[in-house]
């Protein structure tokens, strides 16, 4: 399907090459995880293929790019374009209508599809990405992830063959993500389109595609699978790639093979456990336990004062903070003193059909950290805006 044979490039202006001699091929119906440091080039990459670098002949770009058994180095972006569908890293730069349906669209109107077909063809692939009956929202209206879903949903319209997503996920929840991810995964399975994603956050990703590239200062240093990349990235902390956490416990721990499949790891943690005498308490669902810790000493006091010295004058009240009520307060878990208070907070963006924020109540306290979460699109960013005075 895709098929980069040593292509090297360097920026006008630049002393050094950004890619260096990456080859790299994609079978069709393949899916690979490209993974690396922040700068080493994945994005230029990406903008390489699909042809918003200067091309041979003007400057620094040597090697050849075959997409679907054709040379397409040189090729016009519009013309790339019509092969392989691509959602750049920052969704803003290519949406540019005015409304979801216009964005969606587009491509199909471009081509001459009639009225009719665009508008079932725009519902069909909105429900899709999850953003159906959202057709007349401004595209100002929609929150970081949906922009990543419509930048999606204007490429999947017209039926790439490739897919290629530069970070598509980072600004979704840990829900969006595996809504996302589910349905590339079906759009892999059953429309055998092959997916070409950057994405540093192995960790969450790692599950989802049997194949992973890692990237280092614009060279590919590492191509296969991903379950054999964990012994690769042992001791290469400078890749800069998050890892599962079963695969981090596994290192830790010594286990004969490094993977980041959950109940893989607990049974290699059972042999160890087994080896050492310690004990286990089962859980029925295989994917989690507790281990008994009966050797550890109960801490005296004095050990615990030493450890955290501050803690037991801050729990008798003899803290050097003027505020050392609202300390005791949180102690007691009351928390401290209110210093910011929302009753019934109804925000309404102007011309919008509905309001965004539906009668919030909240108090936030002092010495507090509280944390936000919410869907895409919940009004997480319209909430803070707020706070942070009128938008
Ligand atoms: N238009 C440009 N002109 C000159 N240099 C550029 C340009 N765009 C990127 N670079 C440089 O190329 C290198 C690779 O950047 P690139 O955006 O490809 O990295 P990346 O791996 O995608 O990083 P990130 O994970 O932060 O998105 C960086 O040193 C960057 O400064
Ligand atoms: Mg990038």
């Amino acid at each position: 399907m895709l098929k980069l044979e040593n292509i090297s490039y360097r920026y006008p202006g630049r002393d050094s090459l950004t890619l260096k001699d990456i080859s790299l091929s994609l079978g069709s119906g393949e899916m690979l995880l490209l993974a690396g440091r922040s700068g080493c080039g994945k994005s230029t990459l990406i903008k390489t293929i699909s042809g918003l670098v200067s091309h041979r002949g003007s400057t620094g770009l040597s090697g050849r790019i075959l997409l679907d058994g054709e040379d397409i180095t040189g090729w016009p972006p519009e013309e790339i374009g019509q092969l392989a569908g691509t959602v750049y890293q920052t969704p803003d730069d290519q949406l540019f209508a005015m409304t979801v349906a216009d964005e969606t669209g587009f491509a199909l109107e471009n081509r001459g599809a009639d009225p009719e077909t665009v508008r079932k063809e725009v519902a069909r692939t909105l429900a899709m990405v999850g953003l159906a009956g959202m057709e007349d929202y401004s595209i100002h209206q929609l929150s970081g992830g949906q922009r990543q879903r419509l930048a999606l949903a204007s490429i999947l319209i017209t039926s790439p063959k490739l897919l290629i997503l530069d970070e598509p996920v980072s600004q979704m929840n840990p829900q969006g993500v595996e809504d996302f991810m589910k349905l590339l995964l079906r759009l892999n399975r059953e429309e055998g389109i092959a997916i070409l994603m950057i994405e540093h956050r192995v960790n969450e990703l790692a599950g989802y595609f049997d194949r992973l590239a890692v990237m280092q200062e614009g060279r590919i240093v590492y191509d296969g699978p991903m379950e054999e990349a964990w012994s690769f990235l042992t001791g290469r902390e400078d890749m800069g790639l998050r890892e599962p956490q079963s695969v981090k416990l596994g290192r830790l721990l010594g286990f004969p093979r490094l993977t980041s499949d959950t109940a893989e790891s607990i049974r290699m943690l059972r042999e160890c456990m087994k080896e050492t005498g310690a004990e286990a308490e089962e859980s029925p669902d295989a994917q989690s336990f507790t281990v008994k810790n009966n050797n550890s000493p109960q801490k005296t006091s004095e050990t615990s004062a030493k450890e955290n010295p501050a803690s037991e004058e801050e729990l008798a009240g003899k803290t050097d903070d003027n505020n050392e009520n609202d300390r005791n307060n949180e102690n007691n878990g009351n928390g401290g003193r209110v210093i910011l208070s929302a009753r019934n907070l109804v925000f309404t963006y102007p011309g919008a059909k509905e309001p965004t924020l539906k009668g919030l109540d909240f108090d936030l306290r002092r010495h507090q950290i509280t944390a936000l979460m919410g869907f895409n699109g919940a009004g997480k960013s319209t909430l803070l805006n707020l706070l942070g005075g009128p938008t």
